[in-house]
Formats: structure tokens, sequence, C-alpha cells
């Protein structure tokens, strides 16, 4: 048995791949276009196993997806390739709409053509995974229920609109084809591999070489954050178990505002790589011009998924956040590797000097 991963290269889908390899003998093969975001370094301790298939490719590309899906005749695709981070969107929203929505949209197609060919009871058994975010729901206020799955779509910035219009694709493509699709929507994720234009990795990073922590705003717009290892078991559950069509939210549990994440890492440097001048890192927080359009608060509702799947997020904010740290300090050459030119230059261009 074989099933397909696309971005499994970044960091929620090399997390995925990783543990996917760790749990099962299936055979993963892994589409990705290597963006600045993609790095085959993620995936560096499963090298050389026959079980992992890397092709670099665009999942926009119907040829290759096409000539792929023949050979490996997967029984699943988990669907995780897109542009990623919010300001990038606001800087440059084409590739978003390139990826996130023509992309996908030409996946789909690709993938409809291969289950045409599959026989009745493979049809039934296949699944098209679609991961998606809690952004399309837009913004709430203080006091707002969470979201659930049946919450209107407002999306608010280019890439939550991207996203937005790629889950109703994917809905029609079950609605009109009778593809068998499944959506996940889940809150901000954050552990190893996290790319640092991120704010947790960010901070991380700027903290330990002396730089600016850069709070936009106010510093009290909510996230609601779930350790990446928590977003990989629910997708694997949804993906076995979940009731085609549906959509299920995932999230932790656990709002926090932007500075009360930064303080909390903060204090756990302290505690691990305390600064040179004794002082707290805290000290290097610094408040810069708001992102536009900047939603105020996120929250997930995630009953459906508990109560029809029995899962449950294995972290809390307070261990997940420590091991992240940790591994952040543990994991010097990759933070080296990924620091590149082109980091520094999106760094420039985002926060000026
Ligand atoms: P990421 O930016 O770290 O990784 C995206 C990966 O997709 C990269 O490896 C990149 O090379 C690849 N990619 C980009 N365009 C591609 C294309 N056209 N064809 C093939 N591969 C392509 O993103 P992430 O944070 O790992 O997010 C993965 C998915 O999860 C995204 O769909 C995102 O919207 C969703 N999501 C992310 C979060 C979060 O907090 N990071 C939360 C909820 C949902
Ligand atoms: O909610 C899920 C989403 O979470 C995913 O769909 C996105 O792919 C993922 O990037 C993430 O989006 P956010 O915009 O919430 O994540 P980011 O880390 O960019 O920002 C988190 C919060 O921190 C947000 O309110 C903006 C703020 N922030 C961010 C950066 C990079 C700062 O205050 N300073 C910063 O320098």
């Amino acid at each position: 048995m074989t099933i397909f991963t696309t971005g499994g290269a970044g960091f929620i889908g090399s997390n995925f791949v990783l543990d996917w390899m760790a749990e099962s003998d299936e055979t993963v093969v892994n589409v990705d276009k290597l963006t600045y975001a993609g790095n085959l370094e993620n995936l560096a301790s499963i090298d050389g196993d026959a079980r992992h298939v890397f092709v670099q490719g665009d999942i926009g590309d119907a040829k290759l997806m096409a000539t792929l899906l023949s050979e490996y005749k997967p029984r699943a695709i988990v669907n995780f390739a897109a542009e990623s981070h919010v300001d990038r969107s606001i800087h440059g929203p084409a590739d978003f709409i390139q990826t996130n929505v023509v992309g996908t949209f030409n996946l789909l197609e690709s993938v409809r053509t291969y289950w045409a060919t599959l026989s009745d009871t493979e049809k039934l058994s296949f699944r098209f995974l679609h991961v998606s975010t809690d952004e399309v729901y837009g913004s709430l206020g203080k006091n707002d229920p969470a979201f659930v799955e049946t919450n209107r779509y407002e999306p608010n910035s280019p890439y939550s609109a991207s996203k937005a219009s790629s889950d109703h694709l994917v809905r029609a493509y079950h609605h009109t084809y009778g593809l068998p699709v499944l959506t996940t929507n889940c809150s901000n994720n954050y552990g190893p591999f996290h790319f640092p234009e991120k704010l947790i990795p960010l901070c991380i990073l700027n903290a330990l070489s002396g730089k600016p922590l850069p709070i936009y705003g106010d510093g009290q717009q909510i996230r609601d954050w779930l350790y990446v290892t928590d977003h990989c078991s629910a997708i694997r559950l949804v993906l076995e178990s979940g009731r085609l069509g549906e959509t299920y939210n995932v999230g932790g549990w656990n709002e926090m505002s932007n500075l009360d994440v930064v303080n909390t890492l903060c204090l756990i440097l302290d505690e691990l790589k305390p600064r040179i001048d004794g002082k707290p890192y805290a000290t290097q927080i610094t408040f810069v011009k708001d992102r536009p359009g900047h939603d105020r608060r996120y929250a997930i509702d995630a009953t459906k998924l508990e109560k029809e799947l029995g899962w449950k997020p294995a972290e809390t904010f307070e261990t997940g956040i420590r091991k992240t740290v940790l591994w952040y300090l543990e994991h010097q050459n990759w933070v080296e590797n990924v620091t590149t030119g082109a980091y520094k230059h999106w760094v420039g261009k985002q926060y000026g000097n």
C-alpha cells in the first residue's frame, strides 16, 4: 500500500512523513516543489529508507502527477502543499493564488482522472485529505465562541482567501464528482522544523542572536497553539476514520496572546541558555508596526474530532514549547542552513533594519 503526501518537505508535512514512517510500513511518495519553505534536511533521518520516495515537483504539474499516480497507485493523498505565510501573502499574493488555488485545482483534476481508473472497491476506499487552516473562518471578537465546522467562511488575508478557495474546490469535487475527500482546519502549529519566518521560531532565533523580538501592534492578538505532532495524529485519524466529505477542526484548546507566547519562550530560554549579561531575554521584546488586516483572535472548537474519532492532543503548551525551544537549541546546523541569503533578504524586507 502507498500514500502520497504533497508539501512533505515543509514544516508540518515533514513532521507527518517522519511520524508516518515511524508508525506504518506503507510507502510514502512525497511530492514537493522545494520552495524556500521546503527543506530536504527535515527528512534527513529517513535518508536511504526505501519506503520514502521523494519527488521534486509541483502539485499543479498535471503531466508529472498523472505519471506518478499511475505508477504508484496510492490509496490516499494528503495535501500539505501550499504557500503558508500570511506576511508573504501581503507582499506578494500571486504565488498564493498560483499554488493554493490553481495548484489545488490542478491536483484535484489529476486525482479525479486517476480515481476514475480504480475498481469500485478501490474507489470506495480511496481518500483525498486536504490540510487547511482555521484562518478561513476570519477573526473572532473577545467573547465569541470558538470556530466550529459550520462557521461562515470569512477569510481576511490573501493567504486565508486562497486557502478558503481551495477548501471550496475540494468540497465541490466531492459533491459534484463523488471524489472521497476530507478536510481538516487546524489552528497555529509549532514545533521542530518550523521555518523561522513564523512568530515562535523567529523569536527563539532572534533572542539567541541578541536581536529584537518583533511584536506586531499591541501583541494582544490571540492564536490557538497546537504542537505539530498532535496535528499529525489528528490527520492520521481523520484519514483512517473520518466521514467522507466532512471537515474536522483541529486545535489544542490553547488560546494565548502573542505577547504571552513570546514571554513564555523568553522565560524558558532564561532558564536553559541565560544571556551572558544575565538580563532576561524579554528585554529584547520590541513593538513594531502591525500586520495590515491583522486578525485579532482565532480559537478552535475541536469537539467534533474528539467526539467522533476520540482525538485528543498529547502535549500541553507548557510541554510543547519547552520541547520546541530545546529542539532549536540542539539543532544549530539546521538553523544555520535555513537562515541563508534568501532568508536574510526576507527579514530585511519585512522588518527593515
Ligand atoms: P510550509 O510553508 O512550511 O511548507 C509548505 C511546503 O509545500 C514546502 O515544503 C513547499 O516546498 C511545498 N510547496 C509549496 N508550493 C508547492 C507546489 N506548488 N507544489 C508542491 N509543493 C509545494 O507550510 P506548513 O506550515 O507546513 O503548512 C502545511 C499546510 O498546513 C499548508 O497547507 C497550510 O496552509 C496548512 N496549515 C498550516 C498551519 C501552521 O500553523 N503552519 C496551521 C494550519 C494549517
Ligand atoms: O492559524 C493557522 C495559521 O497559523 C496557518 O494557516 C498559517 O500557515 C501559519 O503561518 C499561521 O499563521 P499566523 O499568521 O497566525 O502565524 P505567524 O507565526 O506568522 O504569526 C502568529 C501571530 O504572531 C500573528 O498574530 C502575527 C504575530 N507576529 C508574527 C510575526 C512573524 C508578530 O507579532 N511578529 C512577527 O514577527
